[in-house]
């Protein structure tokens, strides 16, 4: 029965205290905007997926990376973080930032979550595309459902050091060494190992990063930490004068490696957002927009050919209109349980919610939140009357599901 079980596509799981998956993100599990035809989402992995097959090939012609995308978003605890290293009091494992299917199995937080599975299954080179899911803040680049493009590329010592070294040159040259873990390498890399590797990465990203969103894009490296990979780094693009980070990479932790059975080779990975790259390469101003049925947005991405220029043009902006609602918030309170209550009962008719003032009762110690939210469809438009509406059924659920006291 649904208070015992949740079901997520055809699969049944037990529910326990650690469930928080609501029924507004079960609803979107199985839409695989990636896949669907015509989709912009569709668009862009054809465009990487295309990039990999044509510029990565072996001596004969045939791609080296193999491409999932059809996994289902269900993983364990395991897969999701054990596998990856990530530390146990990492913020990404809390069920304020995660959606738990119960205490065994989430909802992916990122397709990194097959790393180690694919390697051990005996895949050297590959891209995974899917759905991930994070509780997060509502604003127009936000949703609790996106879409990643996962890449990962091992090497054997030789196939490393052929990349740069003539055979002769190679002599004397290793990968591997026990040496200090130091912030510019892991304990069992040499840094030549390293040089090579980072050249490689930064080398393929920058080379995707061109053929997606034209030559004449500014990039840079910053470096960056993740429980997975070191050293690591993030890629920024220049749009509209200001600097964006467009994905995260870095060097393999060979632990990962050793525990997946390809002890002997080292690697890099890379994780990017396929929204974050579309609303920039198509001039898409507000993420929701993935998820419209109108076919005024649709129609604009009907191409038979991936490669063709759009630039999304506004089909009718309606207005917005915007209600407050102030609260004192209870101990055990998140606020990503706000974003998760909103996000249900005014689906997609909320564009943001702001945390505009914050107060702690000097005497009562009493905290008080005053949240904002805006009101408006992608699709049609919200007028103050129906806005009102679900702003009355959000205090409601508010006072109810999350013992708030309103002020
Ligand atoms: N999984 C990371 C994220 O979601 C991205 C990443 C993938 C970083 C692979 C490094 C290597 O933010």
């Amino acid at each position: 029965s649904p208070e015992t079980t949740v079901t997520v596509g055809s699969q049944t799981y037990a529910r326990d205290e650690m469930t928080n998956v609501t029924p507004h993100i079960l609803s979107k599990v199985g839409s695989n905007l990636h896949n669907r035809k015509y989709h912009p989402l569709n668009l862009l992995k054809q465009r990487i997926r295309d990039h990999f097959y044509k510029n990565y090939v072996k001596p004969r012609g045939n791609p080296i990376f193999t491409v999932v995308d059809d996994l289902p978003p269900v993983v364990t605890i395991e897969q999701c973080f054990d596998s990856l290293l990530t530390p146990k009091d990492h913020v990404s494992r809390k069920p304020s930032d995660t959606y738990y299917v119960n205490r065994h199995h989430v909802l992916r937080t990122h397709t990194s979550a097959h790393q180690s599975d694919l390697i051990r299954m005996g895949c050297d080179q590959f891209l995974v595309i899917g759905d991930v899911y994070r509780r997060d803040t509502i604003d127009k680049s936000h949703y609790p459902v996106f879409h990643q493009c996962e890449g990962v590329r091992l090497f054997t010592e030789r196939e490393l050091l052929i990349s740069k070294f003539s055979e002769q040159d190679m002599e004397g040259l290793t990968v591997f060494e026990q040496g200090p873990r130091i912030p510019a390498k892991q304990a069992p890399h040499t840094q030549d190992a390293v040089v090579l590797l980072e050249a490689d990465l930064k080398w393929t990203l920058t080379r995707l990063a061109h053929d997606i969103f034209g030559k004449d894009i500014e990039t840079q490296w910053v470096d960056c930490y993740f429980p997975f990979t070191h050293p690591s780094w993030e890629l920024e693009i220049k749009y509209k004068g200001e600097w964006l980070e467009v994905l995260g990479c870095g060097v393999m932790e060979q632990e990962i490696l050793n525990e997946a059975g390809a002890g002997n080779k080292v690697g890099w990975a890379f994780g990017l957002g396929l929204e974050r790259w579309a609303m920039k390469m198509y001039d898409i101003p507000d993420i929701r927009l993935f998820w419209s049925q109108d076919s005024g947005f649709l129609s604009q991405f009907r191409v038979d050919d991936a490669n063709t220029p759009i630039k999304y043009k506004p089909v009718s902006v309606h207005p917005q209109c915007y209600n407050d609602i102030s609260f004192w918030i209870p101990d055990n309170y998140t606020e990503n349980d706000f974003y998760d209550l909103v996000r249900g009962l005014g689906s997609d008719m909320v564009e943001q919610v702001e945390l505009i003032d914050n107060f702690t009762h000097p005497k009562k110690g009493r905290t008080s939140h005053c949240y904002r939210i805006t009101y408006r469809h992608m699709d049609r438009a919200v007028h103050q009357e129906e806005a009102n509406k679900i702003h009355a059924l959000i205090t409601e659920a508010a006072i109810n599901n999350l013992a708030v006291e309103v002020r």
